[in-house]
């Protein structure tokens, strides 16, 4: 056994609101309003579902029961969970995802996070109450995030860069408190702040009426049939791979399932303790959070402002929330505080989801070098350092950052997820996997959702997993693109050297650390 002191969670309702604090974040408000829009509105929430049921869900309690398990055989990291579940080499290799996803999706997802920071600050000292002025609010935003060249963030004095190095600061003080002393500390305050916030904003903008008597069509009864009313034509959405696909991957990424962050955090529950009230639980306030505050807040209050001009802004999560909001604060009364408000509460959604990324990579050097939470932290910071100074940097077109939310945060949690998968269903085994979440559960799981672990969850992703290597639209394969992209430019592939370098070094650790839980007799007599 280890001589560490054990850390764990000081309560059943703290561990819940950390998983349910990974879960809800800015893909709830911004990426899924966006996403629904994009592909059909109502008719997106077909897909949806099923893609919650037979993916999110199943895959959310195997990561809870894996990491409970793991965690009982004295294990807190990924690389060091997957040994005990199949003793064999390669496992520890398997496992390395669970840590590299986190690592490399925090690079680019605290960049984001201090935008709503440094946006939260812009309306508090009125900066950014300009009336009605798309383009100004535009510009504004290319200046913040420097989207306009490479390197141009890097000036003395830089607003940008003050922020990024504030959030920095706040989620590494937190992950150094520790587990119970700082993460469940802070999310135990930060969710339900975050929701006295979406509930204030969601209360204003839904009782907007029709604030321009001379457009009567621009209410918030239109507002809601924009985003909520299924198209025309079935056939362009529910027959549309595509629609499926990015169903599929939105599950994913707001249940924060396929990360490596649940089964992180669930090895930290005791043996007894239930997991799958606590995993339905955290799935449902994530539910809460997107279909019913953000699916509401977002495309309404734009529609109700912008009319028609609403389509302007959803080519990316980003213009609806930072481009077409600011206009839509602007105009309503209240708006400065509205404003404040809103980007506040997308600062807390997201630092309660980058502290999730944070704390599974620092679980896995300390298991695996044997190194103290200072020295960990410190090689943490390090790291994180390099990744986000190089999206920073590469500022020029948000090239960076889209590339490495790519292959972090769309591709490679496919990869995870298909072996999470296996590894549940085939090597743990769906009969040992039931008793697992049955122990000490408050909620009954029925028997199918076994079934569909082993064999229909594992062939979804495979399917999803396929579907990236052949051309949709008959042109190209989503990755030969990204990859041509990556050869054709030098930063694009930079991106990818980053995620692949983080590959090689989380898999030296890894190696490292299985070398020393073997000599430590740690898999003996499991
Ligand atoms: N679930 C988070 C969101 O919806 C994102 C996230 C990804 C969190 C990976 C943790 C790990 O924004």
């Amino acid at each position: 056994m280890t001589k560490e002191t054990a850390e764990g969670w000081s309560s059943r309702i703290g561990v819940i609101m950390a998983v349910a604090g990974s879960a809800v974040g800015l893909g709830n408000f911004l990426r899924f309003p966006g996403k629904a829009y994009e592909n059909g509105g109502g008719a997106f929430m077909i897909p949806y579902f099923v893609a919650l049921l037979l993916l999110g869900i199943p895959l959310c309690w195997a990561e809870w029961s894996m990491g409970r398990y793991g965690g009982g055989k004295g294990f807190n990291s990924g690389p060091g969970i997957f040994t005990v579940l199949w003793r064999n080499p390669l496992s520890k290799y398997f496992g390395t995802m669970t840590v590299l996803i986190p690592l490399c999706v925090y690079f680019y997802y605290i960049v984001i996070e201090s935008w709503c920071l440094m946006y939260a600050w812009d309306y508090l000292t009125g900066a950014l109450m300009q009336g009605h002025a798309p383009d100004v609010y535009k510009a504004h935003f290319a200046t913040s995030t420097g989207e306009g060249g490479d390197g141009i963030l890097f000036g003395v004095g830089s607003k940008t860069l003050i922020f990024v190095g504030i959030t920095f600061l706040i989620n590494f003080l937190v992950v150094f408190r520790g587990l119970s002393g700082g993460i469940e500390k802070f999310c135990n305050i930060a969710m339900p702040l975050m929701a006295i916030c979406a509930v204030c904003v969601l209360v204003r903008v839904l009782t907007l009426g029709t604030p321009d008597p001379a457009l009567p069509d621009q209410n918030v009864l239109n507002g809601l049939g924009k985003m909520w009313n299924p198209p025309a034509s079935f056939s362009d959405t529910l027959l549309n791979p595509k629609t499926w696909l990015a169903a599929a991957g939105q599950i994913f990424f707001t249940l924060s399932v396929g990360f490596g962050v649940i089964i992180h955090y669930a090895s930290y529950v005791k043996k007894n303790d239930d997991v799958a009230l606590s995993g339905i639980t955290a799935s449902a306030v994530n539910e809460f959070f997107e279909v019913c505050l953000g699916g509401l807040i977002t495309i309404t209050a734009a529609f109700i402002f912008l009319g028609a001009n609403i389509a302007n802004y959803t080519s990316s999560s980003f213009s609806l929330g930072f481009n077409a909001l600011p206009n839509v604060f602007a105009s309503m009364p209240g708006g400065q505080f509205f404003g404040f408000v809103w980007f506040f509460m997308l600062f807390l959604a997201a630092i309660t989801s980058s502290l999730s990324m944070l704390q599974p990579v620092n679980a896995f050097f300390k298991e695996s070098l044997a190194i103290s939470q200072a020295k960990s932290i410190g090689l943490l910071a390090i790291l994180t350092v390099i990744g986000t100074g190089y999206i920073v940097y590469f500022s020029k077109g948000l090239r960076a950052l889209d590339a490495v939310d790519f292959w972090a945060g769309e591709f490679f949690i496919v990869v995870l997820a298909i072996i999470q998968a296996i590894f549940y269903g085939w090597i743990l085994g769906v009969k040992k996997g039931k008793e697992e979440l049955d122990r000490g559960a408050q909620l009954k799981v029925p028997g199918f959702i076994q079934f569909i672990l082993k064999y229909v969850t594992p062939l979804f992703l495979l399917v999803l997993l396929v579907t990236n290597f052949i051309p949709l639209d008959g042109k190209e394969s989503t990755i030969s693109k990204r990859l041509n992209e990556a050869m054709a430019d030098p930063v694009v592939g930079g991106a990818l050297g980053l995620v692949i370098g983080s590959i090689i070094l989380c898999m030296i650790i890894a190696h490292i650390g299985e070398k020393r839980w073997k000599a430590d007799g740690r898999y003996k007599n499991l």
